[in-house]
């Protein structure tokens, strides 16, 4: 939701913060502020904040130049509580500049906090809940920086992970977090916190993940951690596996088009570490076979795009497996006191593994006792800390607000549990598991040959680049697929589009339907196919423009349809690997000739770590 990052060391800390939020700003782009504390000489802190993006901090500071000292914090927001003005942006400063707070999450009691302070004195400036933590800690800071922040964080209620300086601490930066990420890393040239891995590898790749109400306090010569007791406790640092190229942009114009021509690589890095002489081996998964052999019912929860893996899940699930499969999306699944039975396997989806509702949904799970499953892309990610069992997905980082590497080696991880469940069940013959198993381990060369496409999908998008609306639709796994491109399409160029099930049309939506509408069909399904053809021609008798989406040697989607895009045939439950591909490139293009920054689209942030 939003980034945060602390350095102290005997760098130019200013330069480095910047360059360290420069990575967080997918995190967030509303806002972004520095505070700076100029060591021994005045005790005083700089901060400095702007409305906007990252380059306007750079213009209002020299990128960084004019800013002197060796330690500071920094943040890049993505606005919850007040709009994105220069004085809601963080860092948010206390006690005439004695206390400096940056802070992603959200602080739900902060109304009640507010009074609360506004009776002691306190004087609000910002209309955030973020203030009212720099006023605690002011408050709280009778010299004991670790005691200041213990009973500050007492009285908060939500979520928060924080960088903190103190004025009369120079060369410190003190962190902690509940439900919100927060890293601490060393390196020679520093040490820092900050709330994802790309703000830090220009430097190092030696971090450690805080839990939850766990201190950390930066020094030049070294961390330390302590817990709420204010004793001094062990971390463990680990090496980050990539580096910072994996974090920039390689010669893309954008960080999604990377992201989406990773993908070939993407998934042979997940599929292939699972597959040992033609058969799925999840030794990581940590599941017995008996646990598999228990489990009567799969309920999956996630948001956004991994919503729609578990959509699709559902089908290849209940169809290879014989294993029934609920869906819910997170948000709604924690408050709707689902009825969860004996044998149910819990099952979260989260390409970062920080989404709060999704993290929400698990710890009610489990609260329930349900065993826990959860597919995270994140290594060392809350939610993969916090499942009973963890299936990691190797698409690497994503930095693109819009998921697509993510997004499709979660639909493999899926995939290959399917299979093996349904091997462990019983419910496949030797001919069917290897025909699966052969056509996983082709996905990859055939996502390289659909990108080899890629220019007809640029021509495409710029045709349909104005249409106002748009209709994806498709039955059975084409369904769920479709949701996921009517997504990409809406959250990256602001086209109002709907997914509908195919099926579903005539019963209201089809008249919207009229002269010009752009529908989208996908048709991969071998036993849907003439239904689909005559939901094709359904709305195409009502003057739709039809691109249809199908599987080489369906030819005959040509007599109906105004395009046809064509991808490579494979087992109908795989389809959805290949058929987002063609329907991430159309929205990335028509993003782009609407002129939107397709990496940053607007409202948006890569982790929605709040409710
Ligand atoms: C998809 O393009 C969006 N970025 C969004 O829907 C995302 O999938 C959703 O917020 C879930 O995020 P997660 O996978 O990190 O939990």
């Amino acid at each position: 939701m939003c980034g945060i990052v602390g350095y102290t060391g005997a760098g130019h800390a200013a330069h480095i913060l910047l360059d360290g939020l420069e990575r967080l700003e997918y995190r967030g782009y509303d806002s972004a502020g520095i505070c700076v504390s100029d060591g021994e000489k005045s005790h005083m802190l700089k901060a400095l904040r702007v409305k906007g993006r990252l380059q306007a901090l750079r213009d209002a500071t020299d990128n960084g130049d004019s800013v002197d000292g060796e330690s500071g914090i920094g943040h890049t927001r993505w606005a919850t509580h007040g709009e994105p003005t220069v004085e809601n942006a963080h860092p948010h400063l206390s006690g005439g500049g004695k206390v400096a707070v940056v802070h992603n999450g959200i602080i739900e009691n902060y109304a009640d906090l507010r009074k609360t302070l506004e009776g002691r004195g306190y004087v609000f400036q910002s209309e955030t809940d973020t203030e009212t933590i720099a006023h605690l800690l002011d408050y709280y800071d009778k010299g004991d920086p670790i005691d200041a922040i213990v009973r500050t964080v007492m009285h908060l209620r939500g979520s928060f992970a924080l960088g903190i300086l103190f004025a009369d601490r120079p060369g410190e930066v003190y962190g902690i977090r509940r439900d919100s990420p927060l890293i601490a890393a060393t390196s020679e040239s520093g040490n820092f916190i900050a709330s994802d891995v790309p703000a830090i590898l220009e430097w190092t790749r030696n971090v450690t993940y805080l839990d939850n109400m766990e201190i950390v306090c930066l020094k030049k010569d070294g961390i330390s951690f302590y817990n709420m007791d204010g004793e001094k406790i062990e971390k463990e640092f680990t090496t980050v596996s990539w580096d910072i190229a994996a974090a920039e942009k390689g010669g893309y114009a954008h960080f999604m088009l990377k992201e989406i021509h990773e993908q070939p690589k993407a998934m042979a890095d997940t599929i292939h570490p699972h597959v040992r002489d033609g058969r799925i081996v999840l030794d990581e998964l940590g599941m017995t076979d008996e646990e598999i052999r228990a489990v009567r019912r799969i309920q999956m929860v996630a948001c956004g795009s991994a919503w729609h893996v578990c959509m699709t899940a559902k089908y290849v699930m209940e169809q290879l497996a014989g294993i029934p499969v609920d869906v819910d999306l997170a948000s709604e699944f924690r408050y709707r006191n689902p009825v969860l039975e004996e044998g149910t396997l819990l099952m979260v989806v989260s390409q970062s593994g920080e989404t709060a509702d999704s993290l929400a949904a698990l710890r009610y799970g489990k609260a329930q006792g349900m065993l826990s499953l959860a597919i995270v892309n994140v290594v060392g990610s809350s939610i993969a800390r916090e499942a009973d069992r963890v299936f990691y997905t190797a698409a690497g980082p994503e930095i693109a607000v819009a998921t697509t590497k993510a997004y499709s080696t979660q639909l493999a991880a899926c995939d290959m549990l399917a299979i093996h469940f349904a091997s462990v069940k019983g419910k496949l013959s030797e001919e069917e598991y290897h025909t699966l198993v052969d056509a996983l381990l082709k996905l990859p060369e055939q996502i390289s040959e659909i990108l080899r496409g890629e220019a007809r999908m640029q021509w495409l998008a710029g045709k349909y680049a104005n249409t106002r609306d748009a209709f994806f639709i498709g039955r059975g796994l084409d369904y769920a697929s479709v949701l996921e491109g009517a997504l990409k399409l809406k959250e990256i160029s602001y086209i109002h589009a709907e997914a509908y099930a195919a099926g579903e049309l005539k019963h209201g939506t089809i008249s919207l339907i009229e002269k010009g509408s752009m529908v989208l069909a996908v048709a991969t399904q071998s036993e849907l196919l003439e239904k689909e053809v005559s939901n094709i021609v359904e709305v195409h008798a009502r003057g739709a423009t039809l691109l249809a989406l199908t599987f080489e040697g369906n030819y005959n989607m040509e007599d109906q349809a105004d395009f046809t895009i064509y991808i490579p045939k494979t087992e109908d439950v795989l389809y959805p690997s290949l058929v987002v591909i063609p329907l991430q490139l159309l929205a990335y293009y028509v993003s782009l000739s609407r002129g939107i920054d397709v990496d940053k689209p607007r409202n948006l942030a890569k982790s929605v770590t709040v409710e």
